[in-house]
């Protein structure tokens, strides 16, 4: 612990700071982009029924977990497990974040990339089109190109590391505590012009009316995967943000803070995607190209569309780059205290090291569109091995570790800021939780989901 400890942190600064950079991490492409068509193409309420209790029954234990550890510690993913078990081999927990923070972000920054475009693509006029078909078209055109798409996914990256190289508190904090309001709003706005098309109802019903016949163990693992990529944990980001808050912030209420308002942007998704998905004559199970092909037609149906739009993409863009900061912050902060490189040559040689990989994501449409690993092309296989396989996985030893291994006096030390907070009863049920509940059932799921 002494040997990363020795060089002095930044931290966030204030309360709500840190709640808006924690929150920044987990809203992002998640729910605006993911949460959409990952429900689409499971059926709709039942999955979203599966997907809350992953959420609050694993991701919320799990996040609670890491921000434990980082606030314990003050240190990266792999530096925290070193400093708290030096002669076992926890820390591979971290290696391993630091890892599925390449893959992440090999396949984010190409969506990311999208969405910039997208933002001009809007306020040029070339999604001035009511009708899906349309808006595939560009969207097509857009995926299967090679050059532009690469050019957004290079462009995303250099944003991204510029406003990490500012360093944490200037730079996270600052964009991310104007912007979640003013994207809520946008939803809310969108809500309601999505929701007064005719034939809405279908796509409401769509959304809350279960029918759990469509619940299947893939289904299962696709929720529970997409309640660990929502969350931002089972890879040591929470880890990594938790290092930079204060010793008087009360963590279990940031966590169900944070859980709770995380589910109701991505539930505003959904309202805005599928009432017009309906309406529009389109069918759920679009995948990756849901939000892109129908979220411009809900907009040419409204006034001043095309601002709306505009803003939209926009908004969408700062959120992303929010969730992207968060999964730089890994590599970045494992970089600069493990091997004490200076933040500019592990922000450059990190975002390099993505651009390289994402490249293959990027063109999973294009030049590698008949390339495949595991029956899938790179841009699936990174997502399906990180939200599906490596989070999950990461989520067992977080929680293990924090049951079975830090003990328990020291976990509840932590917990109550060292007996500062009455929260015993809260303590055994997420005690019982990380030690039993939560492993069990991530490998129950990962274990026949996988077959
Ligand atoms: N939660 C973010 C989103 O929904 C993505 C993200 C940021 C993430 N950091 C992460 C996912 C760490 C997994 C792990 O867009």
């Amino acid at each position: 612990m002494k040997k990363e400890t020795q060089h002095k942190r930044e931290g966030f600064s204030s309360s709500i700071g840190v709640i808006a950079a924690v929150l920044g991490s987990a809203v992002g492409l998640g729910n605006i982009w993911k949460f959409p068509y990952v429900t689409g193409a499971n059926g709709g309420a039942a999955f979203i029924l599966v997907y809350l209790i992953c959420v609050a029954l694993v991701g919320l234990p799990v996040m609670l977990s890491e921000h434990l550890i980082g606030r314990h510690t003050k240190a990266n993913a792999v530096g925290a497990f070193k400093a708290l078990q030096p002669r076992r081999p926890w820390f591979l927990v971290g290696g391993a974040g630091v890892l599925s923070a390449f893959l992440i972000m090999a396949f984010y920054t190409s969506v990311a990339g999208w969405v910039y475009a997208y933002i001009f693509k809007a306020a040029g006029g070339a999604l001035l089109t009511a009708k899906p078909e349309d808006t595939t078209l560009v969207f097509n055109k857009l995926v299967s190109g090679v050059g532009e798409p690469l050019f957004w996914q290079v462009f995303v990256l250099l944003v991204t590391g510029s406003i990490i190289m500012a360093g944490v508190t200037k730079g996270i904090e600052r964009v991310t505590k104007l912007l979640m309001p003013l994207l809520f709003l946008l939803l809310v706005i969108i809500d309601i012009r999505s929701l007064t098309l005719s034939g809405a109802g279908a796509g409401l019903s769509f959304l809350f009316k279960p029918d759990f016949s469509k619940i299947t163990v893939s289904v299962i693992l696709a929720a529970l995967g997409l309640a660990f990529f929502k969350l931002s944990v089972g890879m040591g980001t929470m880890i990594t943000y938790g290092s930079y808050v204060d010793k008087n912030e009360n963590l279990p209420k940031m966590a169900i803070k944070v859980a709770l308002a995380d589910t109701l942007v991505s539930l505003m998704a959904g309202i805005a995607v599928f009432p017009a998905v309906f309406a529009f004559g389109f069918t759920p199970d679009q995948g990756p190209k849901l939000l892109f092909v129908i979220i411009p037609a809900v907009f040419n149906s409204m006034p001043f569309g095309r601002v709306f739009m505009v803003l939209f993409f926009v908004l969408t863009a700062i959120a992303a780059t929010g969730a992207m900061l968060s999964l730089l912050e890994v590599p970045i902060a494992f970089l600069t205290e493990q091997y004490q490189w200076t933040r500019r040559k592990a922000t450059l040689l990190t975002i390099l090291g993505i651009g390289l990989l994402g490249s293959t994501a990027t063109l999973s449409n294009s030049i590698f569109a008949t390339v495949t690993v595991f029956g899938k092309t790179f841009f699936d296989f990174y997502d399906f091995a990180t939200s599906n396989v490596l989070l999950p996985l990461g989520g067992i030893f977080i929680a293990l570790f924090v049951g079975w291994q830090w003990g328990y006096v020291k976990v509840k030390q932590e917990l109550s800021n060292q007996g500062q907070l009455a929260n015993d009863g809260l303590a055994r049920v997420y005690l019982f939780l990380v030690k039993y509940i939560v492993p069990i059932a991530i490998a129950v799921v990962l274990f026949t989901g996988l077959k």
